[in-house]
């Protein structure tokens, strides 16, 4: 079975309350309750964690390298400022896909850089809560893609070698 980590960044935990013209007006609950029914649908483990602290959510991402195949985060506000969750992505290596709820490009200049983009498997920005739907469902196609290509790398390889 696929195992997916979700995180939550800062201030996401205010979801539904906070400010709504930009966010929307889903709370955190919701969209996390949306995830974990469609993750059963694909048949895929998930472990939702938020946290306002940025060593936690490092912590977290350096423990999901034993346990969990890939990550779906919304740093928040540590997008444009972590260098240790990007460091920590780097290190652990899992297939990671990066979700804003807003289109950080299209709002003020310091929300267009993302220390995160550079070690992530890709980015969905804008889309509302839906992004992180598609996140769930683009990693889970991807992850069961590498694994296949694994196994068929690993048949071949047994093979060559019984006719050598
Ligand atoms: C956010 C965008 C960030 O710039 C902001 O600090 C957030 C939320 C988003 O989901 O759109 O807290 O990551």
């Amino acid at each position: 079975m696929v195992r997916i980590l979700v995180l939550h960044g800062p201030n996401l935990n205010l979801l539904g309350t906070r400010e709504r013209a930009i966010y929307g007006t889903l709370s955190m609950d919701s969209i996390d309750s949306a995830l974990t029914k469609q993750a059963e649908e694909l048949g895929v483990a998930i472990d939702i964690r938020q946290s306002n602290n940025e060593g936690e959510l490092v912590t977290w991402i350096q423990e999901a390298g034993s346990g969990f195949d890939g990550v779906i985060i919304n740093p928040a506000a540590y997008t444009h400022t972590s260098i240790a969750i990007r460091d920590a992505i780097a290190a652990v290596g899992l297939p990671t896909i990066e979700v804003h709820l807003s289109n950080i490009h299209q709002r003020e200049p310091f929300r267009h850089h993302s220390y995160v983009s550079g070690v992530a498997l890709g980015q969905i920005s804008g889309l509302g809560p839906i992004g992180y739907s598609l996140a769930l469902r683009g990693l889970h196609e991807h992850l069961v893609a590498t694994r296949r290509r694994k196994k068929t790398l690993s048949v071949s390889r047994r093979q060559k070698s019984k006719t050598k």
